[in-house]
């Protein structure tokens, strides 16, 4: 069954029509490459999905519920987690403090209630130690860590927090070609955990290498959606493109 599904998804931002009603679905396990031009609609669509705007039209169902009153807290209870190009890291705090960041564990209750740190250190040491990708440390500060190595700590918050369906929003968008292929291998290590991924990326070779299925947003509607060994790279940025259109589309 389907982890996630919308139909008819709309968003308008006054005269703006971002989205045309998208019908998408998504199951465990998946990874889902979500493509188009810029200005295309996907990060409006991910922010309709993470709960951050509210779609003007129609519905969002998690395995065949329908999601009402979506935000950001619903979304986070579904398991649904989102990984921005600007990742919302906070420079200032340590791998293991944005790890947690507002969900740290606690021992004791009322005046005595405190943070675990110890149990704080070994989840997190657990959940580095499983990564592909090398942090320096839980102690470290982000500020000190490179794109790469930040984008594997936001994915480490993901896999910590076993979310279930993980957006990504152009992981690699300003990385070298190094850094994203740490970036691949941490979202390699996050689909290992039977994660569901859709991935936002302008990388067509990437999204070929990587993706079960591409999803093409062109002007805010969905103009493919096909399993990634069906199509060619030449394909995909025709579609993209509008140069080619795909006619057998249910
Ligand atoms: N907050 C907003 N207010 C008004 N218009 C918006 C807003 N956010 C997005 N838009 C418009 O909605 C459309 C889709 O934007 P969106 O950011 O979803 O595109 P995108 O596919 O993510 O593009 P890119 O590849 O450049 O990131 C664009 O025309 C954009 O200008
Ligand atoms: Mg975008």
């Amino acid at each position: 069954m389907s982890l996630l599904t919308t139909t008819g998804l709309e968003m308008r931002y006054g005269a703006i029509q971002a989205l045309r009603g998208v019908d998408f679905d998504i199951s465990a396990g998946e990874l889902v490459a979500l493509v188009g031009d810029n200005g295309a609609g996907k990060s409006t669509f991910v922010k309709a999905l993470s709960g951050v705007i509210q779609p003007t039209g129609g519905t969002i169902a998690c395995e065949g519920r329908p999601v009402t009153a979506h935000s950001p807290a619903t979304a986070r209870e579904l398991g649904i987690e989102t990984v921005y190009q600007d990742l919302g890291l906070c420079e200032n705090l340590t791998v293991a403090e944005n790890i947690y960041l507002g969900r740290e564990p606690t021992r004791g209750w009322g005046p005595w209630r405190r943070v675990d740190r110890r149990r704080m250190a070994a989840e997190v040491a657990e959940v580095l130690g499983g990564l592909s990708v090398n942090v320096p440390s839980p102690d470290a500060k982000v500020a000190r860590l490179s794109g790469g190595q930040r984008q594997a700590v936001a994915i480490s918050r993901c896999r910590l927090w076993r979310r279930r369906l993980v957006l990504l929003d152009e992981p690699t968008a300003a990385l070298g070609v190094q850094e994203s292929e740490r970036v691949v291998t941490t979202i390699g290590d996050l689909r290992g955990d039977g994660a569901a991924i859709l991935l936002i990326s302008h990388d067509i070779p990437m999204v070929m290498r990587l993706a079960d299925r591409i999803v093409v947003l062109r002007k805010g509607a969905k103009a493919a959606d096909v399993r990634a060994d069906e199509v060619t790279e030449h394909d995909i940025v025709a579609l993209i493109t509008g140069a080619k259109e795909i006619s057998d589309e249910p």
